[in-house]
């Protein structure tokens, strides 16, 4: 085997998956078989975890049983309830919060000891309690103890603000959880399925996962392009803000990607989900959906023509920021919300290794020096 460094692990191909295929080059997604659009268009976030897991659509009675079965395991143990106020009171970040979260979410275990596949419902259904139960207290509000009667995407905006959602919120936030579920080896799933390499369980694999999304080169990015459509839509002239940041040597949040040269399929499939949110709202908000869309126009043409060599083009964040908002995910809990849904990959990423394993162990290329003497710590 050559021996030549592949910084970033870039373009090394370091196991087999059923979960998810992504074409760079043509700009699609596939997730365990299905083209994106057909799966987000119409699966529960409870049928794409089905999925993910056992690799076929459930029956409607087995959809039944899973659904229960993950809103039995939503109750947070008092301890972690603790610790993720604690954070919310101490203004940590929702990432920060989700990372203690989960890394005490054993205690809720019913029953003795780990189990891979009970492990990972019990993951699941804790993080949007985890995440919910830390807003309120950041916010200054008691906990909302979670319902088992609405659905996995339906009870964590209940969860959040004791409202019960609309249809068309749920079904905008659901559509989101779906399009982000997984990834193919991107760094958080890698980790968790290195981590779950060692045998270790399920609960340190995703604890080790959320820790590697929370960086903003992986999952930060749709607060940031909030701010930018925020910035956008209040201007007269959206050219010249956005020729402003690229003169300034900044960076057009939610556009490039180190996998896709075209359009990121699953800003397609966001893009659609956006507009039929907002045209549907009744509070003005289409003004802000048309000023976004017009944003992404401009910026993509000025990147284009700035950088022809490179195949800029919009990510899955800037839509993201736009559902999101949409659904009224408060911009502290964009990174925390794409970690409610990318559970289910990071989960169902570290089953599959489990069912083949071999422990990652890369090699590395030592660059240090040979042969050193000691020297006495009075001579140095
Ligand atoms: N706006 C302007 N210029 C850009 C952008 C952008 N959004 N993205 C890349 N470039 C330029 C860089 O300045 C660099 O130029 P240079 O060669 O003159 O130095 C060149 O493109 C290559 O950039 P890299 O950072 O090497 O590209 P990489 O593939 O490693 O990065 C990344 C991909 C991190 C997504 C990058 O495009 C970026 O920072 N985008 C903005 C932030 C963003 O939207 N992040 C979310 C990504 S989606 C996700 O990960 C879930």
């Amino acid at each position: 085997m050559a021996n030549s460094v592949r910084k970033g692990l870039d373009g090394v191909v370091a196991d087999e998956t059923r979960l998810s295929a992504i074409d760079g080059d043509a700009g699609e997604l596939t997730i365990a078989g299905f083209p994106l659009s057909e799966l987000a268009g119409n699966a529960t976030y409870e049928e794409t975890l089905f999925l993910l897991y056992e690799d076929r659509l459930p029956t409607a009675e087995e959809l039944e049983d899973f659904e229960s079965d993950l809103a039995a395991n939503r109750a947070l143990a008092p301890a972690t309830r603790a610790v993720v106020q604690a954070a919310g009171e101490n203004g940590q970040s929702a990432m920060d919060a989700a990372r203690m979260g989960l890394a005490s979410a054993s205690l809720a275990r019913t029953d003795e000891g780990e189990d891979p596949e009970r492990d990972a419902l019990l993951a699941v259904a804790q993080l949007p309690t985890i995440v919910a139960t830390y807003w309120r207290s950041r916010t200054g509000a008691d906990p909302i103890e979670p319902r088992t009667d609405l659905s996995h995407a339906g009870n964590y905006l209940y969860m959040l603000t004791g409202d019960e959602p609309t249809q068309s919120e749920v079904r905008g936030l659901e559509t989101y959880l779906d399009t982000v579920v997984d990834h193919g080896f991107n760094a958080s799933a890698f980790t968790g399925r290195a981590i779950a390499s060692t045998e270790s369980d399920v609960i340190s694999a995703v604890t080790g996962a959320v820790g590697a999304l929370k960086g903003p080169l992986h999952g930060g990015a749709p607060g940031p392009v909030l701010d930018m459509l925020e910035e956008t839509h209040d201007a007269d002239d959206v050219r010249r803000v956005l020729e402003a940041k690229l003169d300034a040597g900044e960076r057009l949040m939610g556009f490039g990607h180190r996998v896709y040269n075209v359009r990121d399929p699953r800003a397609a499939v966001l893009s659609e989900a956006a507009e039929t949110f907002y045209r549907a709202s009744d509070g003005g908000d289409e003004a802000f959906y048309e000023s976004a869309v017009e944003t992404e126009r401009v910026a993509r043409d000025l990147l284009s023509d700035r950088r022809p060599d490179l195949d800029l083009d919009t990510n899955v964040e800037f839509y993201t920021a736009l559902v999101l908002r949409g659904v009224g995910i408060p911009q502290a809990l964009f990174s925390a919300t794409f970690a409610v849904s990318r559970i289910g990959g990071w989960t169902a990423h570290a089953l599959e290794q489990l069912a083949d394993n071999r422990i990652v162990r890369p090699r590395s290329a030592y660059v240090g020096e040979f042969d050193r003497t000691w020297t006495p710590i009075d001579d140095r």
